[in-house]
């Protein structure tokens, strides 16, 4: 892979995919080194950001590269009115490789055609966030050994969790059986659930999971996000209407792992994080280990 930029899931195939796994075990167990040196990565975060943009600093870091870019559009030259498309073009010759977050579907990949640089979608909008699919398929594997026959739980907000578009979209790879749980108002998009008919595979939805908790593998719980709703009105609705507790883990499989791509408001209580099924924290670690392999991948770089 030369000179290639990673904006939606589907831009690597299930190979490419398992090699960066691979690489991310690697890099868990030597995540030191001398990889990026020489190397300018760029990090420009149009949307708030905690645990994406400092794990990609920390893995550049650790792997000797250097950082530019802005935590903050607020700070950049686009509060005086300047493109998107002039912006790109400038950090282009900045950097060697530019991690883009912004609040547009498309922004990413309109990027990553202005750029000559490998262009790194860290989420745009409600659509896709493929780095974060590479660290939640890097600890499934790692909890549950195998990415085969799983069946695993998203709930939330599957209407605009780009974190889920993303994920179903790369486990479809695999023999997997999903259940959605979702108030009515944040149900799956269609064009995602056409995605799993064409791979045939199996999926069900549900309002609620507390009778159906025993079945499952991994529970994939997500955020319902406020920032993404037009009326105050409809967020208060949803908000909270799924809280996982401990006392709701009893009777589940011991093998279960709980995920979460987090931040988390109030959908996971306090008390499930001593439980050794919650796995949220672990997860985004991963994300470091993952997210060098992703760069030394897309830079064309041998570990
Ligand atoms: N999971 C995730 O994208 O977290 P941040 O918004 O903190 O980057």
């Amino acid at each position: 892979m030369k000179n290639r930029s990673l904006v939606s899931i589907d831009d690597f195939s299930k190979e490419e995919i398992l090699r960066i796994l691979d690489l991310a075990g690697k890099f868990e167990i030597q995540p030191v080194g001398k990889l990026l040196e020489g190397k300018v990565i760029a990090t420009l975060f149009f949307e708030p950001s905690t645990r994406t943009r400092l794990s990609f600093e920390s893995a550049i870091n650790r792997l000797g590269g250097k950082i530019v870019g802005f935590a903050d559009s607020s700070i950049s030259s686009v509060t005086k009115g300047e493109t998107l498309f002039d912006t790109i073009k400038m950090v282009d010759s900045y950097a060697d490789l530019i991690v883009i977050r912004h609040p547009f579907e498309g922004s990413a990949r309109y990027a990553s055609e202005i750029a000559t640089v490998p262009v790194v979608n860290a989420g745009d909008g409600a659509n896709q966030h493929p780095t974060q699919t590479l660290l939640d398929l890097y600890s499934v594997r790692k909890t549950q050994g195998s990415l085969d026959n799983l069946n695993i739980f998203m709930v939330g907000d599957l209407k605009y969790g780009r974190t889920v578009h993303s994920l179903l979209m790369a486990m479809a790879h695999w023999n997997t059986t999903f259940n959605f749980i979702s108030p009515e108002e944040l149900r799956l998009p269609d064009e995602f659930k056409l995605h799993l008919d064409s791979a045939g595979l199996k999926y069900y939805e549900h309002l609620d999971f507390s009778d159906i908790i025993s079945r499952a593998d991994i529970i994939y719980m997500t955020r319902v996000q406020k920032e993404r709703f037009s009326d105050p009105i409809e967020y208060e609705k949803v908000k909270n209407v799924y809280v996982l507790r401990n006392s709701m883990l009893h009777n589940t499989k011991p093998n279960l792992r709980i995920l979460h791509p987090l931040p988390r408001v109030n959908e996971i209580h306090p008390d499930v994080d001593n439980n050794p099924k919650a796995y949220y924290f672990q997860q985004a670690l991963n994300g470091v280990f993952t997210r060098q392999a992703i760069l030394c991948t897309l830079l064309d770089l041998n570990f």
